[in-house]
């Protein structure tokens, strides 16, 4: 739809004036031309106006994303038969015999205030393969997007990452865009973009939510967003006609948020991770908080899996002026500490915050074990930092801040660790933490550099005070016996076999000596006798007439020595 271009604004007409009249009545020639050729503010309605064609295509999770994918789309209100199509991943073109098709549900058109109705089409596809990528377009069965490619989770708790935003908000086409190219292409394989608020200005002006979803461009529509509303998704009291037409958030939460506040607290569930997101809008309405202090109690009492990261707009700790989100901390913070919630993640404040409860402290700055809690802001508007009364004031301690900076966060959870970093928009490093979770859920965070290495150094592990052995040298058999002697005439009744200990022991002392004789390769005497005799008698009854070997050997516990031998005559009696 083309709508006609607009009248020059009242201040570049107020321009045009003041040009003819500095330049006097010699230039009225060139002060025309300048009036014709001067740029006209390009009109929003025809920027963002809606047509057959979709836009703003953007993923939204299911509560079971191993098995299902919501997407959402947008287009003139002229389309009745909106559509998406789904193919398992393919590398050539042929996968579209494959697609199967699902109708959307109908929709009412809103009215959008740049001057057109538009609307709104989700498609929840279903029965998806769990850690498996696909292909999806969406259209009216004629005008169809571009096909873009997603993989669902894995129905186990597999590594990934995740991007946080705080408040985008302000001048999102001209400076918010930046932040978001950066940090996807930080981290291109992240699964879940998690905005913690005020995404636009204006609750409800088109050209708002239109720069939002142009400044992620496809990446919307391939990376799942989970977003909560800030006060400016509200207006008038009343939330954006747009939210829960243009998202489709998971509808589990809790039902007193249904009617006025639909799918703005709600679940996920996406690889260990339990993602909750709370609408905090409610400063003064305490039945509102308290609806989602039981929802959220639940939601972390049947957690399946081994983490949990929360995201609100208004931050349990301000971090400016003197806001101060009572009935958030009253009544959600105990809830987060007593089921040790691993992340909490907020806006509002247009700083940056990261610190924890004092109570959860080792003693050691940079260190300890309960929830942490970051504000922060990707958005162009700044507000100043104050000196941290509202955490200080109310049990909590500060540890990293900045102000006037646009950031985004990356988190990496990886087993039973998290690492969580805080990047400007320029790319450099701001602040990061670790959170090392042990099986009976106990946890550790540090304060890490860039490269990830704990500020405090962690603890080597004691000295034992046990005592210890000395190591025993190693043990080898004895050295060879030194004299083997036989006694006795040729002919006498009895001969003895005498010999001295070995030269060398081998480390370990000689527990017995074997005797051996033979006559020729008959073995006539075979003993073995304890390590501390030196002699064997051996009857002239066991030997018989001729040449005769002794052989003597030493044992100890690594084996036996080298043989020593010596030959003997016997005389026939
Ligand atoms: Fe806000």
């Amino acid at each position: 739809m083309k709508l006609p271009r607009p009248q020059p604004t009242k201040r570049l007409a107020a321009q045009v004036t003041a040009a003819v009249v500095g330049v006097g009545a010699l230039s009225v020639g060139l002060a025309t031309q300048a009036t014709s050729d001067a740029p006209v503010l390009y009109p929003d309605a025809e920027r963002h106006a809606p047509s057959a064609l979709p836009d703003r295509v953007i993923l939204t999770p299911t509560a079971t994303p191993a098995t299902s994918q919501s997407v959402s789309w947008r287009t003139s209100s002229e389309v009745s038969t909106a559509q998406a199509q789904i193919a398992p991943m393919a590398p050539g073109p042929n996968f579209e015999a494959t697609a199967t098709t699902t109708m959307a549900p109908a929709v009412d058109a809103v009215q959008a205030d740049l001057g057109f109705p538009v609307k709104f089409h989700t498609v929840t596809f279903g029965d998806l393969a769990p850690d498996t990528e696909y292909l999806y377009r969406v259209g009216d069965g004629v005008n169809w997007s571009a096909w873009y490619e997603f993989e669902t989770a894995s129905d186990k708790a597999d590594p990934f990452s995740f991007i946080y935003y705080g408040d985008a908000q302000n001048y999102v086409h001209e400076h918010v865009s930046r932040v978001f190219r950066r940090a996807f292409s930080d981290r291109p394989q992240a699964d879940l973009i998690v905005h913690a608020g005020d995404l636009v200005d204006v609750a409800d002006r088109d050209n708002e939510w239109g720069e939002w979803f142009d400044a992620a461009g496809w990446i919307n529509g391939g990376v799942n967003s989970i977003a909560v509303p800030g006060n400016h998704e509200y207006r008038s009291g009343a939330l954006s006609p747009y939210w829960d037409k243009q998202f489709e958030f998971p509808k589990n939460g809790p039902t007193a948020l249904d009617a006025a506040h639909p799918e703005t607290a709600y679940f996920t569930d996406y690889q260990g991770v339990r993602f909750i997101g709370l609408n905090s809008n409610f400063s003064s309405n305490q039945e509102m908080i308290q609806a989602q202090a039981d929802f959220l109690d639940q939601a972390l009492e049947e957690n399946p899996g081994q983490w949990s990261v929360v995201t609100f707009h208004h931050p349990v700790y301000a971090m400016t002026g003197t806001r101060n989100n009572q009935l958030v901390r009253d009544l959600w913070n105990p809830i987060f500490e007593k089921h040790g919630v691993d992340l909490v993640l907020q806006g509002h404040d247009h700083t940056y915050g990261r610190g924890n409860m004092k109570n959860a402290s080792s003693g050691v700055s940079g260190v300890h074990n309960g929830t942490v809690y970051v504000v922060s802001v990707s958005g162009q508007k700044m507000y100043d930092l104050n000196q941290g009364e509202n955490w200080s004031g109310n049990g909590a301690e500060l540890e990293k801040t900045d102000e006037g900076t646009q950031l985004y966060q990356l988190i990496d959870v990886d087993g039973d660790k998290i690492r969580y970093e805080a990047r400007r928009a320029d790319g450099t490093f701001h602040d990061g933490v670790t959170i090392t979770k042990k099986a009976d859920g106990t946890k550790t965070v540090r304060t890490v550099d860039e490269s990830g290495t704990p500020l405090v150094p962690e603890p080597t592990e004691p000295p034992t005070t046990e005592p210890t052995t000395p190591p025993t040298p190693a043990v080898k058999v004895p050295g060879r016996i030194g004299t083997v002697k036989v006694s006795g005439s040729r002919a006498a009744a009895r001969r003895t076999v005498r010999w001295t200990a070995p030269r060398t022991t081998g480390g370990a002392p000689v527990r017995a000596y074997r005797i051996v004789v033979k006559r020729g390769s008959k073995v006539l005497v075979n003993r073995t006798v304890r390590g501390n005799q030196r002699s064997l008698a051996v009857a002239r009854a066991k030997l018989r007439t001729g040449r005769h070997v002794v052989t003597v050997t030493a044992q100890n516990t690594a084996g036996w020595s080298p043989a020593t031998r010596v030959a003997f005559q016997v005389r026939q009696r």
